[in-house]
């Protein structure tokens, strides 16, 4: 491979060289709208070689920029790996096959831009960019999602073609601090210009802008030709109201003689009077329009913004937002797409923000690197509070990388670059080091410069609040721990020690069926002073559509292929070891609260629910008590309708009014109906929405179901009819003409993957409990009544079973009992499972829904009548596991379109699941679209269930949603429709 031409880019191995982390890179900027950019984005000339200094062939193949190569057909392909790192090279070595992209295309330079900078912008690429234009080096850049801007004045000519060759390396020393846990990729992910400006341009411009409406605009202007030229000076408008150039701060400037040839700095101001304030409540911007001006008054740059006012502040343990304390309703969210693997469109990004609007999230953690410029013109405008993360994540060798001075540069540019960029935005509030990095001093350098440089907001970083909570030392101002045990939590904040806001950066982990304990926490952080909330772990589950037959990420082309979560027939959701990897971290990959393609799984309703800015606090006096629960915002753009849900009747639905309330206060309204003296149990469920269209949801969106029970239901009773036979074999097993299999005890789920990676799924294994043998003990049979008494030996102990089956008016009453052992002391559950025949499709149930829920996230589902397709009550995990259950059912129907079926009535709210798979069945594949669907259906009904907890990574459920060893009681009732 030495037979390539010397191209000092390349001498320069630069790929191995943390120090080097640019060459030729303008310094970065705040972004402003600019017109008359020329888009760069389409199908490029592509080769991929082995490694960055092999030779260039003679074959070029294309590939879409922007755009990752690992998605578009070449057979280096996506990888996935949690923490450690996809070579064995230590820190800054890398290995010597080296995927290396060489992208190339013509570019004409329109001949206006004669006598004008010209600026080629690549969005990002990853891991480093060497730049070559005509055949001549222009630049090096590192910080794979930062953009890097070369000035090409030098080397192209208005009115001529130039070649551009972006060769993008893949492995380098910056992929040691690029070990984020997501798909290693390689290629151009966001989008490249050539944009031209003035020799006189306005090189930066920072807003600080108060909730007062004092508004401070600093410039920086420059000159390619070097010295300014006399006379400059700058204008600025607020929405047509003027500002001011400070003469206070000229003066000062002026004094300075070591600056003022070169280097122009200026200062606008303005006092904005009744400003309307930016919160994540109340997103209002501004449009700032800041101009430089030439002596003779001409205009030689424009520079505009939108800008907010307000004021972040950290009082004592309390972050406040315009003097409020907030709470945080956080997400994580990667770069991620489907078929893109990591780039996303402007439309993308709104869809992810409107739909986190619409499930009650107010905040986003970059997690883990800055994002595209877009997403904070998004979160400005939809309103969200964003922590943006410098991307650095030297995971797999954080220890020896914190203190290692040869990566002191990065740590520096990284941080420096993410700020320099972002800081005009109302949304970031928090500026954040990096992640999972350890502590060194090359982070304090980092917290260093962003505390001289930007004063207004605060620095976390959870590897420095490590340390200790109360004193995380310079590079932390919020003690954000992640996955802190609640009961932790909790003790910090009575302990008075606490001494900094407690905002977990990363909590609730939601891989598969998980997010138990979800509403707990919110319960604990809403009435513990010194708790603010926290970011769930993470937004997207990163399934790559794949096609089975050749293993291939479908790509672009994939397009459609996918609906509600579920990939089409052909393909699916690839996570880790998916594309022939041997050694990945599987489907650690799959854990968010949305599946691949956008859709939301049901923990976004607990979510909602959760996040409630009106709830109904308690129902007293003929009339319910409301509160509001927003920081900023009246009710008055919310609507609201009653439902009363009785449990023998029909729903009735009313008008209602919602009352003037401010943030915090309460009142109580009188009962929109008339309770009728039947009709058992009662619940009054307000349905809120949109009063009128918000940018993030048409008028009528649901924005949250508060709810609260009227009437207890009355104790259930049965007559018996001893005349009437019940059917029961010599093997003790329930005959009946609707089920293919009778009700037998069930003491196992499918694990999730919080059963899995919590270490209870490898003991209830051990026990035996996914396939215990029954023996008949005693069968007794009796007028109208059979009892059956069985064992199921486990390895842990006998389970003793008992059901009585009793002919009862109205159908057949089957009241079971299981002891337990004190070995099987946390087992998934403990209940009955039957199959019935194929057929009875529909499921209609009062109880709580219509989404899946479980004891321990159940706070989103609302008690009332609910019904669907037993088809539609499954969901879809990538990695298939227990799914589809519903808490809190009362009663059930199982029936066919002819109105045929089954009825079932329990003795009291239980956990109940109907699918079309058996526990075995999904516990067999590995993949969702392995699952056959059996024609009947497989019911589950509960004693008792285990909660979901978030044990893939952070605390299990809690104790009060185990299944205890000991005596277990259920009854049901079971008629024929
Ligand atoms: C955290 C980490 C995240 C992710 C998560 C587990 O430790 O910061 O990047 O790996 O765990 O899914
Ligand atoms: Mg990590």
């Amino acid at each position: 491979m030495t037979d390539a031409p010397f191209d000092p880019l390349t001498a320069l191995r630069p790929w191995e060289a943390p120090e080097v982390t640019s060459w030729g890179r303008l310094p970065m900027h705040a972004v402003d709208r600019r017109a008359g950019a020329v888009s760069l984005d389409g199908d490029w000339r592509f080769q991929l070689l082995p490694a960055p200094d092999a030779p260039l062939g003679e074959v070029w193949s294309s590939s879409y920029v922007p755009g990752v190569w690992t998605v578009q057909g070449t057979d280096d392909l996506p990888r996935y790996l949690n923490i450690r790192m996809p070579f064995a090279e230590f820190p800054p070595e890398v290995p010597a096959a080296n995927p290396t992209g060489v992208y190339e295309r013509a570019v004409d330079v329109p001949a206006e831009w004669a006598e004008r900078r010209i600026v080629l912008q690549v969005g990002a690429a990853e891991s480093v960019l060497l730049v070559h234009v005509n055949g001549r080096p222009a630049g090096i850049s590192k910080d794979s999602h930062l953009a890097a801007e070369f000035d090409l004045t030098p080397v192209v000519r208005p009115g001529e073609r130039a070649t551009v060759r972006l060769t993008v390396v893949k492995w380098s020393d910056a992929s040691h601090i690029e070990d984020q846990d997501h798909w290693w990729h390689g290629g151009i992910t966001r989008s490249v210009l050539l944009y031209a400006r003035d020799a006189l341009h306005l090189a930066d411009v920072t807003v600080r802008a108060r909730r007062d409406g004092d508004l401070r605009v600093d410039c920086r202007v420059r000159d390619a030709g070097g010295a300014l030229p006399e006379g400059w000076y700058v204008s600025g408008e607020l929405d047509g109201h003027l500002l001011t150039q400070d003469a206070e701060f000229d003066r000062t400037n002026a004094e300075d003689e070591r600056v003022s040839d070169f280097l122009g700095e200026a200062r606008l101001r303005a006092a904005v009077p009744d400003v309307r304030a930016w919160t994540a409540e109340t997103p209002e911007l501004y449009g700032l329009t800041v101009r430089l001006h030439r002596a003779d008054g001409t205009v030689a740059d424009t520079s505009r913004h939108r800008i907010g006012f307000r004021d972040v502040e950290i009082d004592g343990r309390d972050l406040l937002v315009n003097g409020e304390r907030v709470f945080i309703r956080g997400v994580n969210r990667h770069d991620f797409h489907p078929l893109t693997g990591r780039t996303v469109s402007y439309h993308d990004m709104r869809a992810d923000l409107v739909l986190l609007k619409r499930f009650g999230f107010n905040a986003i953690r970059t997690a883990h690197y800055p994002n595209d410029p877009a997403l904070y013109d998004l979160a400005d405008e939809l309103g969200f509070y964003v922590v943006d993360e410098a991307d650095i994540e030297s995971h797999d060798h954080a220890h020896e990388i914190a203190d290692d001075p040869r990566y002191l540069n990065a740590f520096v540019d990284r941080v420096s670059r993410m700020v320099l960029r972002d800081k005009n935005h109302p949304s970031v509030i928090i500026w954040s080091l990096g992640n999972e990095s350890d502590y060194g001093a090359n982070h304090d350098a980092a917290a260093g410069w962003v505390r001289r440089h930007d004063p207004t907001r605060p620095v976390q970083y959870e590897g420095a609040a490590k340390r200790g909570w109360a004193d995380p030392g310079v590079a932390s101002d919020i003690a954000c721990p992640m996955y802190a045990p609640l009961e932790e939590c909790l003790a910090h904040a009575m302990s008075g020690t606490q001494t900094k806001p407690l905002i977990q950066c990363e909590y609730s982990h939601a891989m598969g069926n998980s997010n138990g304990t979800l509403a707990d926490h919110w319960e604990a952080i809403e009435t513990t002073p010194g708790l603010q909330g926290g970011f769930i772990w993470e937004f997207w589950d990163h399934g790559i559509l794949q096609r089975v037959n050749d293993g291939r990420p479908a790509g672009r082309g994939g397009a459609g292929l996918y609906d509600n979560g579920v990939a089409a027939p052909g393909h699916r959701w690839a996570y880790g070891g998916d594309f022939g990897e041997t050694d990945h971290d599987g489907a650690f990959i799959a854990d968010g609260v949305v599946f691949p393609d956008r859709t939301p799984k049901p923990v976004m309703f607990e979510h909602r629910e959760i996040a409630a800015p009106v709830r109904i606090d308690c129902f007293r006096h003929e009339g319910v008590v409301l509160s509001n629960h927003q920081h900023f915002r009246g009710l008055d753009w919310l609507a609201g309708e009653w439902e009363l849900s009785l449990a023998d009747g029909a729903t009735r639905t009313a008008p209602a009014e919602l009352p003037d309330l401010r943030p915090g206060e309460t009142a109580a309204v009188p009962l929109p109906f008339e309770l009728p003296e039947d009709g058992g149990e009662a619940w009054l469920t307000l349905r809120v929405t949109t009063a009128g269209d918000e940018p993030w949801a048409p008028r009528g969106t649901v924005v949250c179901l508060p709810q609260v029970r009227l009437r207890a239901a009355p104790p259930v009773r049965h007559t018996p009819v001893p005349g009437r036979p019940v059917e029961v074999g010599e093997d003790g097993l329930l005959v009946h003409p609707l089920l293919t299999a009778a009700p037998t005890l069930s003491l196992w789920r499918a694990p999730t993957d919080n059963d899995e990676l919590g270490g209870m799924a490898a003991r209830w294994r051990d026990w035996g409990l996914h396939a215990p043998a029954r023996k008949v003990v005693a069968v007794r049979r009796d007028p109208g009544r059979v009892a059956v008494v069985c064992d199921y030996l486990c390895t842990g102990g006998a389970v003793r079973h008992e059901q009585v089956f009793t002919a009862v008016e109205g159908g057949l009453l089957v009241e079971e009992c299981a002891e337990l052992p004190e070995a099987l002391h946390d087992v998934a559950r403990v209940g009955s499972v039957f199959e019935t025949a194929a057929g009875l499709n529909l499921l209609e149930w009062f109880g709580q829904g219509p989404w899946e829920s479980y004891p321990d996230r159940e706070a989103g589902a609302p008690v009332g009548h609910h019904s669907l397709p037993v088809d539609e009550l499954f969901t879809p995990y990538l990695r298939p596991q227990e799914s589809g259950g519903r808490h809190g059912v009362r009663r059930f129907t199982l029936s066919a379109p002819d109105a045929t079926g089954l009825a079932v009535r329990l003795d009291r709210p239980r956990q109940v699941s109907v699918t079309r798979h058996r526990a075995a069945d999904l516990a067999a594949v590995t993949h969702h679209d392995e699952l056959v669907p059996r024609a009947g259906c497989v019911v589950h009904i509960d004693a008792a269930h285990r909660g979901l907890g978030t044990a893939s990574c952070g605390p299990d459920t809690f104790a009060s949603y185990l299944v205890a060893a000991g005596v277990h009681r259920w009854s049901w009732t079971l008629r024929v429709l």
